[in-house]
């Protein structure tokens, strides 16, 4: 399973990036106004540090003015991934992107038809949330699960980017479903290190270490 990070602030994303964990980034309006930057500034920055898909998301209601809007963000890098909202007009402006060559995620998926409708307009990733899902005490997970289901079943090339991720369980999860890729905040992916019995074990080890005078270099 392929990690992006769901931020837009790049130092987050550089410390991520030298460890080899960022895949790809995936942004939004509330994360560019978290950052306090202008979109197509931090939106270079971050395409200038990572090689992977960066998705950068239209502001635009309508399908003409998604359009529009997807194409000068295209023009910001080869990586850039325009992401639409799952509406009608998202649609097709993911249609026209998607024929014209470039990335389209589309983004704001809580059902597996809508996720079908996506694949259908030729988009290069799914975004179902399943965070938000969970808020509302219905299985985000589930619907992982489903539009895998579906989308084996037709051999749709449309990937599976669980968005909305909130807890480290649920990265572990989707890669057991089979999610193509998790987009998650650097503070989830960073705490997936943690575990008590690996720190109850270092203290172990170190006072081990130390009784016995181990030294290696
Ligand atoms: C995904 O592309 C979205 O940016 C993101 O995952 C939304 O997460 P949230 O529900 O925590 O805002």
């Amino acid at each position: 399973m392929k990690f992006f990070v769901d931020t837009a602030d790049v130092a987050a994303i550089k410390e991520l990036h030298e460890l080899g964990m960022v895949d790809g980034v995936t942004t939004n309006p509330s994360l560019i106004k978290k950052s306090g930057r202008n979109i197509l500034e931090v939106t270079k920055e971050i395409c200038d540090l990572v090689d992977g898909p960066v998705s950068a998301e239209v502001v635009a209601l309508d399908a003409d003015a998604m359009i529009a809007e997807g194409r000068k963000l295209a023009e910001i890098a080869e990586n850039i991934v325009v992401k639409v909202p799952l509406t009608w007009d998202g649609l097709k402006a993911c249609k026209t992107l998607s024929d014209e060559g470039r990335m389209v995620n589309v983004t704001l998926c809580f059902g597996a038809s809508q996720a079908l409708l996506a694949a259908k307009a030729g988009a290069t990733f799914i975004s179902p949330f399943i965070g938000r899902l969970d808020d509302m005490n219905i299985d985000g997970l589930d619907l992982i699960q489903d539009i895998r289901e579906i989308y084996d079943n037709y051999g749709f090339e449309t990937q599976i980017l669980a968005a909305s991720i909130r807890s480290v369980n649920h990265m572990s999860d989707c890669a057991k479903i089979g999610a193509d890729v998790a987009t998650a905040p650097p503070n989830v992916i960073q705490a997936m290190v943690k575990h008590p019995l690996t720190d109850k074990g270092l203290d172990t080890f170190v006072a081990d270490a130390k009784a016995a005078g181990i030294k290696i270099v």
